[in-house]
């Protein structure tokens, strides 16, 4: 029989807690519950015979997991999933799934619940209104979406921004989408967040930013306290006395004593974090979480897997799927379909390397990175097709993968890459075999009327302007009527993005040379 543990530091109502119980008993799991534990070791004793432990924001490290051998499963019963090491659980084949969406219209209404408690504190004097007001929402999934249409309620002129927002979908919300997070701030009235804390994020809501909000701004913070550049908001309270921050996730304890002498009433945190702590999040959460953990323990349902699911020796093929989606996006930026074919052993994963690939594309399209998830929620929201097409494993690849864009005026791209000897390398680009390695790095393909020397003649501009260039190799197309050579190119006194523009402006004079067809700079870091 697998046991399952409830650890909750912070309980679920008991309504829910019986709901969850009895779920996981009608289906055969010995239930144990492990709530208001004191302490890691109490956490770690607790779970020692745990198959499933469900948690909330509870810290399950590494040593948490290590204490629990039997452990499969982590369900956390709520959105964000920070507090659990998930590239340990991932290395050892533990799940962790969280339950999207199930507490958010908790944590949405409490978002408004702050920003009121700013402008109308309960205490008799005049307050002011949100009507009319402008609302920036900083993140769009689930709680998001219900604080932008909450906003349209109240008669707010609502923006948001998100990487993976289609200004379609926000535009029928009555909702404008702004593509970037500078132009989400500027001149907000009230700014509320809603994106997880992960490297990207953390500390990126600096003074600047904030300083480019209304001089009366409040800031609400229902998502988490390390996206916040604390330093910088202390400075931006003191420089605004009409500026407010209203928060459920406690910014640090400097921070609080600071607040508590220079911006008593600017600075509101909850005594708790209680975004979630309604009886229906809880019900829903707790019950998503029950349910979820029946479904993997009886039919290996990972759909709510947090990270994806790859056999760890193929591991290395998700970032060969990424830097196949960089390499096609240089050729074609934003394809209307996307083909996989996955061969060998990975055709069973063509799904979840399909989304690496989206990741590939949307990350040179943004500019900055972004998970799987995110890419396949954005290509879905715009309508991009992805295909898989069956492999023909009889041709002898092995473990590759070719991967097609087509751009919506029909212009096609496609390439061949494998690892090989543990080294990711393109083995054809377009309709030209290549060896071309897809390490992190700056890149120049050119293409051109095949004759003798050509690729010294093109590479030569890139030495001239001061580059260290390594020709990685140059070949004929089949019938050697054109040649490709492909250079990896670096100048160490420059930072990566401004090599990235000067090499930019050099392919511009190389695409004016002689003979050449077509040049183009691939950005694979
Ligand atoms: C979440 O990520 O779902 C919320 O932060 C809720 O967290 P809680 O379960 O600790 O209330």
């Amino acid at each position: 029989m697998k046991t399952v543990v409830i650890a909750t530091e912070k309980p679920f109502a008991a309504e829910a807690r019986e709901v969850m119980v009895a779920q996981l008993e009608e289906a055969g799991f010995e239930v144990k519950l492990l709530e208001k534990y004191e302490g890691v070791d109490a956490l770690k004793a607790g779970i020692a015979e745990a198959h499933g432990l469900i948690v909330r924001s509870d810290l399950i490290t590494a040593d948490v997991m290590e204490a629990a051998p039997e452990l499969a499963l982590v369900v956390r019963a709520g959105s964000g999933f920070d507090n659990i090491d998930t590239a340990y659980a991932q290395a050892h084949g533990i799940v962790v799934e969280n339950t999207p969406g199930q507490n958010a219209n908790a944590v949405a209404e409490l978002a408004f619940e702050l920003a009121l408690a700013a402008l109308r504190p309960l205490n008799g004097k005049a307050g002011r209104e949100l009507k009319g007001r402008r609302l920036a929402v900083h993140g769009f999934g689930n709680i998001g979406r219900i604080v932008a249409r909450l906003g349209r309620a109240f008669g707010m002129q609502v923006r948001a921004f998100d990487m993976t927002l289609d200004a379609a979908v926000a535009r029928e919300m009555g909702v404008t989408a702004v593509d970037s997070v500078e132009a989400l701030y500027a001149g907000a009235h009230v700014v509320s967040l809603h994106i997880p804390d992960n490297p990207a994020t953390h500390g990126s809501i600096t003074e600047a930013l904030l300083l480019t909000m209304a001089e009366d701004a409040i800031l609400v913070n229902t998502a988490r306290a390390g996206v916040i550049d604390e330093a910088g908001l202390r400075r931006v309270l003191d420089a605004r006395p009409a500026f407010s921050y209203v928060s459920d996730v406690s910014p640090s304890s400097d921070t609080v004593a600071w607040a508590a002498e220079h911006a008593a009433e600017r600075l509101v945190v909850t005594p708790k974090k209680q975004g979630a702590q309604t009886l229906e999040a809880n019900l829903n959460a707790g019950a998503a979480a029950a349910r979820q953990t029946v479904a993997y323990f009886k039919r290996g349902d990972t759909t709510f897997c947090v990270y994806k699911v790859i056999p760890a020796h193929l591991e290395a093929y998700t970032s060969l799927a990424t830097q196949l989606g960089r390499l096609n996006a240089a050729f074609v930026a934003s394809p209307r379909e996307v083909r996989l074919v996955a061969y060998g052993e990975l055709r069973e994963h063509a799904g979840t390397l399909a989304e690496y690939v989206l990741k590939g594309v949307l990350t040179c399209a943004l500019g900055e990175t972004c998970t799987p998830n995110e890419a396949a929620r954005h290509a879905a929201d715009h309508g991009m097709r992805v295909a898989m097409v069956d492999p023909d494993n009889a041709r002898g690849y092995g473990n590759a993968l070719t991967v097609d864009f087509v751009s919506a005026d029909g212009v096609e791209h496609s390439s061949r890459g494998r690892i090989d000897e543990g080294q990711m390398e393109a083995s054809r680009i377009g309709e030209f075999k290549a060896r071309m390695p897809l390490d992190p790095g700056l890149y120049v393909i050119a293409a051109y009327k095949e004759g003798p020397g050509m690729a010294d003649t093109v590479g030569h501009l890139l030495t001239d302007a001061g580059y260290n260039r390594v020709i990685l190799g140059a070949g004929p197309n089949m019938d050697n009527t054109k040649a490709q050579a492909f250079f990896e190119v670096e100048k160490r006194t420059l930072s990566y993005a401004e090599q990235v523009e000067e090499v930019t402006s050099i392919c511009e004079h190389m695409r004016q040379a002689p003979d050449v067809h077509d040049v183009k700079v691939i950005d694979l870091r």
